[in-house]
């Protein structure tokens, strides 16, 4: 078994149980079609109101300015390791709802929804994704032109998972280091805040 897959207390789908975040990615490029799949994921996820806030804007290596324009709305911890990736994708959350122009506060939410997606589709598709909060929504509100009321929120990488050895000493570790998660007991709770819920508490037979 992979060392990253999900030790789970419980059983659940074996696409995520092996999805994981890697810092390593192999220098492959990922096939057009598979991209198109990806975003196509993307799209059928639920949202509040059906309002769909997600945009993204994507590069790939082979077009190297593009890339470099992408890669540069990164935070300098994350160009470090997200250079090697094939796919670079910057999410871009609409924050009002384009009818009315009323706050959307299910945005950043249903941005999430549509990375969830993505992910699973990736997985199926032999690829690996690194999600990035640490992203200059600044910068690329400059570079890209993003309007008001858009938001750069996250950035994705996107690729094969890479050969752990060939990453410096500290990202290597990462790569090779099982997945930890909270027991369901620190988070699913029953009739007040903090207190463990009793069906969580039971195995399944
Ligand atoms: C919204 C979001 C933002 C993240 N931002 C970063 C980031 O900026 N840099 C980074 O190295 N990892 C980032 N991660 C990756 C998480 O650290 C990673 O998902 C977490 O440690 C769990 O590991 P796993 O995805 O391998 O299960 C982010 C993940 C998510 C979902």
């Amino acid at each position: 078994m992979n060392i990253k897959n999900a030790a789970t207390d419980h059983p659940i789908l074996k696409l995520l149980a092996e999805r994981w975040s890697p810092y390593g990615f192999e220098d492959q490029p990922v096939p057009e079609g598979d991209l198109r799949s990806l975003f196509e994921a993307a799209r059928w996820a639920a949202s509040s109101y059906n309002e769909q806030p997600w945009n993204y804007v994507v590069a790939t290596r082979e077009d190297a300015v593009e890339f470099g324009r992408l890669l540069g709305c990164l935070v300098e911890t994350n160009q470090a390791w997200a250079k090697t990736a094939p796919v670079l994708v910057l999410g871009v959350v609409s924050l009002q709802f384009a009818k009315n122009k009323q706050d959307n506060r299910a945005a950043v939410h249903d941005l999430g929804l549509a990375a969830g997606n993505l992910l699973v589709e990736a997985t199926a598709r032999g690829l690996f994704v690194h999600q990035m909060i640490g992203i200059l929504p600044d910068k690329a509100r400059e570079l890209y032109r993003i309007p008001e009321h858009f938001e750069a929120w996250t950035a994705l990488a996107i690729g094969y998972k890479g050969d752990p050895a060939k990453l410096p000493d500290a990202l290597r570790a990462r790569d090779l280091t099982p997945r930890q998660r909270k027991p369901l007991g620190k988070f699913v709770f029953t009739g007040k805040w903090g207190q463990s819920s009793p069906l969580v508490q039971k195995r399944d037979p």
